[in-house]
């Protein structure tokens, strides 16, 4: 059934109930947020990038302080690549930032105007096309995220899998059809933000929920049971030793090259092992003696025996080591020696930059 509403500019359009529902709850509980009082395509794709890496609060200031420095699109494309990575610093996920800076590069200062065009740009999926088309330019472009397809799925009770082809197509058709092509931006926000506050994946609030009297997964009083998925994300272990070296008022780092998420940041001489290792471990690997000069015996100590860093696929335990070599060790030669007082001016991976935190 569709109905026939006036909506808040007073002009009139068809929507789905479910439509309806949802866009009196934004106008009830949406929240204020600044790339919200923007139209600008630049300072809206940069607030989803970062929205994809981190919640709205943390967020916030990430993308007050990013869009400060890089106003624009010409500012970010020429910017040097280590200062972005600073201002992404924490984020996580720098392959993010790096798609950024390579996307404003091949703008020439201008951001594109078409949907074909945005969803050409390095680092921008249908999620994010969708996203700035609509908040930008008012394109009827549905968004399909983590909260589109909880909150679809639950209202309508889709019981497919939605890490199947069949339970994405079905999510996104459906999304299509209950955009309201009048004011896709609103509607897309308000799906966002009815994920984020009031259809969360846990606890969710269905006492209070004016969509709940429709809610299929309401009625099977089986809420927090959808989505379902067939698979579940499979996550390594990765044992991590970083050694914090003291040499006078020196230490050294390097920046990692390979095609991991830690791309291009700096990091404290880090060895690998394959499961956890105690000191003595650490001190007789083949990889240690490669660093160290022969001859010189260094003083080691722990300063924290396990971090756990839990990422996507991955949680990393992390051992912190320090180090005191002589002020002109020759060990460490492959890194780069750096003043300690300087280090916070090398972009690094978030559980690094905590480890210093703590102890510098
Ligand atoms: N998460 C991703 N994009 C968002 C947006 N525009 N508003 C609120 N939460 C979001």
């Amino acid at each position: 059934m569709a109905l026939s509403t006036s909506n808040e500019k007073g002009y009139f359009c068809s929507m789905k109930p479910f439509t309806e529902l949802l866009l009196h709850w934004y106008a009830a509980n949406g929240r204020a947020l600044p790339w919200r009082q923007s139209q600008d395509p630049y300072r809206i794709w940069i607030s989803e990038i970062i929205l994809q890496q981190t919640r709205v609060a943390q967020g916030m200031e990430y993308y007050l302080r990013f869009v400060k420095r890089f106003p624009d699109v010409r500012s970010l494309a020429e910017a040097p690549d280590d200062e972005v990575m600073k201002y992404w610093q924490g984020l996580g996920y720098y392959s993010r930032a790096r798609h950024l800076h390579e996307a404003a590069r091949r703008m020439n200062g201008t951001f594109p105007r078409t949907y074909a065009e945005v969803r050409a740009l390095p680092g921008i999926g249908d999620y994010t096309a969708a996203a700035i088309c609509s908040f930008a330019y008012g394109m009827p472009c549905a968004v399909v995220d983590g909260n589109v397809y909880r909150v679809l799925t639950r209202f309508f009770g889709i019981d497919l899998p939605i890490d199947s082809a069949k339970g994405k197509q079905k999510v996104e058709q459906l999304a299509n059809e209950l955009l309201c092509k009048e004011r896709p931006a609103d509607y897309n926000q308000a799906i966002m933000d009815f994920g984020a506050i009031q259809c969360t994946p846990r606890s969710p609030q269905c006492d209070c929920c004016p969509l709940s009297g429709g809610c299929q997964a309401f009625a099977l009083q089986s809420v927090e049971t959808f989505p379902v998925k067939r698979h579940k994300t499979k996550v390594t272990d990765r044992y991590f030793h970083y050694i914090y070296v003291r040499a006078g008022a020196c230490t050294y780092i390097h920046k990692r090259t390979g095609n991991d998420i830690w791309k291009n940041l700096y990091e404290l001489p880090m060895v690998e092992s394959e499961g956890a290792w105690d000191m003595t471990q650490l001190l007789s690997s083949p990889t240690l003696a490669q660093w160290l000069h022969p001859g010189e015996t260094p003083q080691v100590h722990v300063i924290e025996p396990e971090v756990r860093h839990q990422l996507s696929h991955r949680l990393i335990h992390a051992a912190f080591y320090e180090m005191i070599l002589p002020e002109d060790t020759l060990s460490f030669s492959s890194f780069l020696r750096i003043p300690i007082e300087h280090i916070e001016e090398y972009a690094v991976p978030r559980l690094i930059h905590a480890f210093l935190e703590k102890y510098l």
